[in-house]
């Protein structure tokens, strides 16, 4: 069963002012894409055709398989990643996720410093994540395409800090791009759910 591209879980030009719909055309259209077409060529007539995303990700890790790694995990990362952000979000945190914020990083300021420090000090391409770890929130990065899966963490919220996430609305400047996310589009809906699921 091949891997499939999810449709964005909004209009392309629903982010719009902060990301715009050229980038969502590029991000979604071409890079998420890519990663589809390229892992779907990868596990093609072999036993991780038949395996879900998520097993694959976790047998290729396993196997250092990392040809089908880097290509499964950037679709998941994606997919992940627009359910993180929605129009109209951002800011504070509401639900369980704001008291348990306040509870693990002292305020909702200390997990946001925590965060955008993330995103600045990883070097190159990657992700910043807010993970539960061990029943506590965590904020941590991951080079590449690694996620907090392999390591048995469970994935809240990502924010994409590959150049390709920003570049063309941003140019170099990924602070700003890391400030927009947390103040205009984060999804703390989506959040919640994965608190909750957790
Ligand atoms: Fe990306």
């Amino acid at each position: 069963m091949a891997i499939e591209l999810p449709p964005l879980p909004y209009a392309k030009d629903a982010l719009e002012p902060h990301i715009s719909a050229n980038t969502l055309d590029f991000h979604h259209g071409k890079h998420h894409n890519t990663y589809v077409v390229n892992l779907n060529k990868a596990i093609d007539g072999t036993p991780m055709a038949s395996k879900s995303l998520e097993e694959i990700i976790k047998a290729s890790w396993a196997e250092k398989n990392m040809g089908v790694f880097n290509n499964a995990a950037q679709v998941w990362n994606h997919t992940f990643y627009w359910n993180s952000m929605k129009p109209n979000g951002g800011g504070k945190p509401t639900g369980d996720i704001a008291a348990k914020i306040d509870a693990d990083f002292g305020s909702y300021e200390k997990f946001a410093e925590e965060f955008k420090a993330a995103g600045a000090t990883q070097f190159g391409s990657g992700w910043a994540w807010l993970v539960l770890d061990g029943g506590k929130l965590k904020v941590t990065k991951t080079p590449n395409a690694e996620l907090p899966m392999t390591s048995g963490a469970t994935a809240i919220l990502t924010m994409d800090v590959w150049e390709h996430a920003y570049y063309l609305d941003y140019q170099n400047r990924r602070p700003d791009y890391m400030s927009t996310f947390l103040d205009k589009l984060v999804n703390w809906d989506f959040a919640n759910a994965n608190l909750k699921a957790a």
